[in-house]
């Protein structure tokens, strides 16, 4: 391989692309998408989210101190990208998208009904790092839709649709290449 040195920018790539859904004290509720997210710890469960100051999102999420992230399925990929783009300052994105409101369970921020994962999330530290700012939270709680739980009780992710971004685009997962441990399984490694 022969490779080119950039100057620093990030590459990590795929993410996943969200929808933040908020509710500011003032009952203002809002959706904004969003890429830079991820798990912080298994035990106790955190998550992470940054934001630019300047969206409409950061202030109801600083203010409300709360926030949910709603996983994101091929059939919300145009919802997924409009989020992304139109603010919240203009336009009622739950009703521009047809989205349906639904109650939490530890927050006050509505969830997404038609994500099929809602996680619940509570602020517990913002840093401002640069063009973004960390919101560090503690997760509250986890709602998934039933239709994608196994007999076993698994939620099957492949079966929900859900999908990832990539430097600017949008995919659908594709096949399974394997599960966790199979490189180690008999016949497989050492
Ligand atoms: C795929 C995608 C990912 C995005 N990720 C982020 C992000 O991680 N952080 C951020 O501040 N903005 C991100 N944005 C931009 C915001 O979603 C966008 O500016 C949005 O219109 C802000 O809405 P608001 O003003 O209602 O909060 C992303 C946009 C798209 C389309």
């Amino acid at each position: 391989m022969t490779k080119e040195i950039w100057k620093p920018g990030n590459m990590i790539y795929p993410v996943p692309a969200v929808l933040v859904s908020m509710k500011g004290p003032d009952g203002r509720d809002n959706i904004v998408t969003v890429a830079w997210t991820g798990t912080i710890c298994t035990n106790p469960a955190m998550a992470y989210i940054s934001l630019r100051p300047s969206r409409f999102s950061y202030a109801l999420i600083r203010e409300s101190g709360e926030f949910a992230i709603n996983l994101t399925t091929e059939s919300l990929a145009f919802a997924t990208d409009y989020c992304g783009v139109k603010s919240g300052r203009d336009v009622d994105k739950f009703k521009k998208m047809k989205l349906t409101r639904e109650k939490a369970s530890q927050i006050g921020a509505p969830l997404i009904g038609e994500s099929p994962v809602n996680i619940e999330c509570k602020v517990r530290e913002i840093h401002p790092y640069g063009s973004h700012h960390m919101f560090v939270a503690d997760v509250l709680a986890v709602q998934a839709d039933k239709a994608y739980l196994d007999a076993a009780g698994k939620f099957d992710l492949g079966k929900a649709g859900v999908i990832a971004y990539s430097h600017g685009e949008y995919y659908c997962l594709g096949k399974k290449l394997g599960k966790f441990g199979w490189s180690v399984k008999k016949g497989k490694g050492k």
